[in-house]
């Protein structure tokens, strides 16, 4: 064999043995981590726990070595740790834990995010008893209603299952029995066993606790959703929501920092709008911090500081919008909340309490057909309204908004309150003082003989009849 030839072979042999030690380096780097992520880090008893969970429950074992926290060696020990003398601890192969982590325990850590969310509407979800909603759920509807439904948004007071004397009933490991009523449960403002309110995981479904997946609409639609707040769907229906679904791939929802105009300019996500960091300000757990107008109520109300809510919201506006475009936006807004409040609210809210103070209708909630009617109006069909015109969403607006509200109001509550007031003299005057006004004229007055003519002339350009 030529000196040549030997040269050839051992070149040939050495670019072998370095490619494979390459191929050998890259399968180390991406074993077991879906995603290109770094390995889990496993240290102290979290061996034990992960090794015998690894068998018991595999997917939550597998949920977490997707994590970062799995990356930054926070096992399940450092979050599912207990002290002595916690309502819910146990000891549980050696190590006192409990099951649930609330956020004070993520707080040890995420001291910020947390009490961002603890001064939140978030927070308090729970906390509706006394509302009209409550009444229909526990009592017109049923109690199973509540606890299937309304809890498993809002959150309830988790409990423990007890006996005659009020003991709380421990299985025979030690473990105390969560009353199944109330547990399992995830909404916004759970009434934890250690006095905390609320659940993280709401947003980042365990045992993940991605920063991407909350960044993603869908999470918040679990809950903004139907037909008293339909944020997801007018999300859905919007440019924003278009834009979005249209260009996902160029969302860089994975990316560890996400400040909106440097790591995505695609589209806005609820997190954008309510709570994700702008080029002037941080992301925020306090999704009210944005919001200007509370558009629940009967009458809708301007919030305390809402100038500077509001001052927050057009910071992510301009981004990718110019400020005449923006405050354009909140002209037509604001004029569209006031519509609703002066034209329908209001005199709906002044025709229930006249009824109520003449004794026409009972107190007691839901029990006279016209309570239905009201509340469609302003829970369902008022809100629909609002919220459409917050968020871009011309069918909510219109079609399942003002369109209904008007039917609800001139076809169904009038009627039903003149019935109602028997004759009664206060009764009619109000409604009476309600026809009066500018906006209602159309109805009681009628229309002129020119306005007829112009829908007559304009179907017969577009359809010749
Ligand atoms: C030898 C096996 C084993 C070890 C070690 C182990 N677990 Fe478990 N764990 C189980 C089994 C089996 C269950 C389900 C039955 C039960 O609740 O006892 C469970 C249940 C749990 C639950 C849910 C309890 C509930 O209310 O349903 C949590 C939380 C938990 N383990 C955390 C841990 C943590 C944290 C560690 C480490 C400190 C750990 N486990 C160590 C086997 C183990
Ligand atoms: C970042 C904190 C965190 C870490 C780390 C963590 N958990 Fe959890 N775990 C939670 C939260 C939050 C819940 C939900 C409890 C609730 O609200 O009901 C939970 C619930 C559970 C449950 C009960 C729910 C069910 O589906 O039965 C088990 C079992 C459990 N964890 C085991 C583990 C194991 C095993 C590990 C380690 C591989 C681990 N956890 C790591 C936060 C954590
Ligand atoms: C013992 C400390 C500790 C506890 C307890 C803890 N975390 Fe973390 N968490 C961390 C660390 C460290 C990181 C990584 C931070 C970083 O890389 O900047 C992290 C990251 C995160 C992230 C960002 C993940 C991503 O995709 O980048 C979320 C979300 C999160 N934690 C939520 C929670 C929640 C919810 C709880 C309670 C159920 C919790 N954490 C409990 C230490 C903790
Ligand atoms: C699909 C999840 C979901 C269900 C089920 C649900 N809610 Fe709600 N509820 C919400 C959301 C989201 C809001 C906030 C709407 C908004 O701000 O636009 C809300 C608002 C409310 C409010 C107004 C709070 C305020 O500050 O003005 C009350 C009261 C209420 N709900 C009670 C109930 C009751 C009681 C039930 C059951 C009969 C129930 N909800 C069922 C998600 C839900
Ligand atoms: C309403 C949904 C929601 C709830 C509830 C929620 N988060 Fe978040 N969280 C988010 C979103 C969205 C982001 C990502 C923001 C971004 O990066 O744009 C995030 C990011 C984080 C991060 C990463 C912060 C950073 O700067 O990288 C941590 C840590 C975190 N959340 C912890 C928590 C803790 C702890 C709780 C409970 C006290 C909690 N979250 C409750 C939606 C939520
Ligand atoms: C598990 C259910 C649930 C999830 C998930 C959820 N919310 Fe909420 N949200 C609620 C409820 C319930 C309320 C009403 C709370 C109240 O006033 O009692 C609410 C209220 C709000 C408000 C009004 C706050 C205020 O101060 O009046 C905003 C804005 C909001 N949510 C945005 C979001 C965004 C954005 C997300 C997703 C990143 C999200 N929510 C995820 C249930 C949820
Ligand atoms: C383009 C920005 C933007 C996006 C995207 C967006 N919102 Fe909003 N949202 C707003 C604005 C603006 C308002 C009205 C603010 C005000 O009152 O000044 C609002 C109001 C709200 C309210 C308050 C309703 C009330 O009862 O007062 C809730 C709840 C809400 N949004 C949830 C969501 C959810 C959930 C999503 C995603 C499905 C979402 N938003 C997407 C900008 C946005
Ligand atoms: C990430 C960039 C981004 C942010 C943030 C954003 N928008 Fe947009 N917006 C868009 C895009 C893209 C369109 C679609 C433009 C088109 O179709 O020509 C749009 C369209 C609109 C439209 C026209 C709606 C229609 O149906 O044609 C309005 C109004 C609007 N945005 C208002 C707002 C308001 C108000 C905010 C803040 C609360 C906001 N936008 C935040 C990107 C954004």
């Amino acid at each position: 064999m030529s000196l040549r030839m030997k040269q050839i072979i051992v070149a040939v042999l050495s670019l072998f043995f370095l490619g494979s030690l390459l191929i050998v380096a890259w399968i180390e780097a991406h074993k077991h981590v879906p995603g290109g992520r770094p390995p889990a880090v496993v240290t102290g008893v979290n061996k034990q726990c992960v090794s015998c969970h690894e068998d018991k429950t595999p997917v939550i074992v597998a949920q977490w070595r997707d994590s970062v926290h799995a990356q930054k060696a926070i096992g399940c020990y450092e979050c599912h740790q207990a002290e002595e003398g916690e309502p819910d601890a146990f000891r549980h192969e050696g190590h006192l834990i409990a099951t649930i982590v609330s956020p004070k325990d993520c707080s040890r850590c995420h001291e910020k995010e947390a009490s961002e969310f603890l001064a939140s509407h978030h927070a308090k979800a729970a906390q509706f008893v006394g509302s009209l909603d409550n009444f229909l759920g526990e009592i017109v509807e049923g109690p199973l209603a509540a606890q299937n439904g309304c809890w498993q948004c809002h959150g309830s007071p988790v409990r423990f299952l007890t006996d005659a004397a009020g003991n709380v009933l421990r299985d025979e490991t030690g473990k105390p029995r969560f009353d199944p009523a109330t547990w399992p449960n995830t909404g916004i403002g759970r009434m934890n066993p250690d006095g905390s309110n609320g659940s993280c995981t709401a947003c980042h479904s365990r045992h993940v606790f991605s920063k991407a997946m909350a960044r993603q609409p869908e999470v918040c639609g679990k809950c903004h959703m139907g037909p008293d707040h339909p944020q997801i769907e007018i999300y859905n229906e919007s440019k924003h929501g278009i834009a979005f679904r249209t260009r996902i791939h160029e969302m860089n929802l994975d990316s560890p920092t996400w400040v909106l105009g440097e790591d995505y300019t695609a589209a806005p996500t609820c997190a954008t709008c309510h709570m994700s960091a702008t080029r002037n300000q941080p992301v925020t757990h306090d999704v009210g911090a944005r919001i200007s107008w509370t558009l629940r109520p009967v009458v809708s109300t301007k919030l305390e500081n809402w100038e500077k809510r509001r001052e927050a919201m057009k910071d992510v506006c301009n981004h990718c919008h110019g400020p005449d475009f923006v405050n354009a936006f909140y002209e037509q807004f604001d004029k569209s909340i006031e519509l609703y409040n002066e034209k329908f609210a209001k005199p709906a809210q002044r025709i229930m309490n006249v009824l109520r103070e003449k004794g026409k209708i009972t107190p007691t909630p839901f029990d006279d057909e016209i309570e239905w009617t009201f509340f469609l109006l302003w829970h369902h069909e008022g809100r629909r309204a609002r919220m459409g015109v917050s968020m871009q969403g011309p069918d909510y607006t219109q079609w399942h908004g003002f369109f209904e509200l008007a039917h609800r109001f001139y076809f169904e509550l009038i009627p039903q309150a003149k019935e109602l007031a028997e004759g009664d003299e206060d009764v009619l005057a109000v409604i009476e003082e309600i026809s009066q006004m500018p906006e209602h004229q159309w109805k009681w007055k009628g229309v002129s003989k020119e306005e007829i003519q112009k829908i007559q002339q304009f179907y017969k350009e577009r359809y010749g009849q």
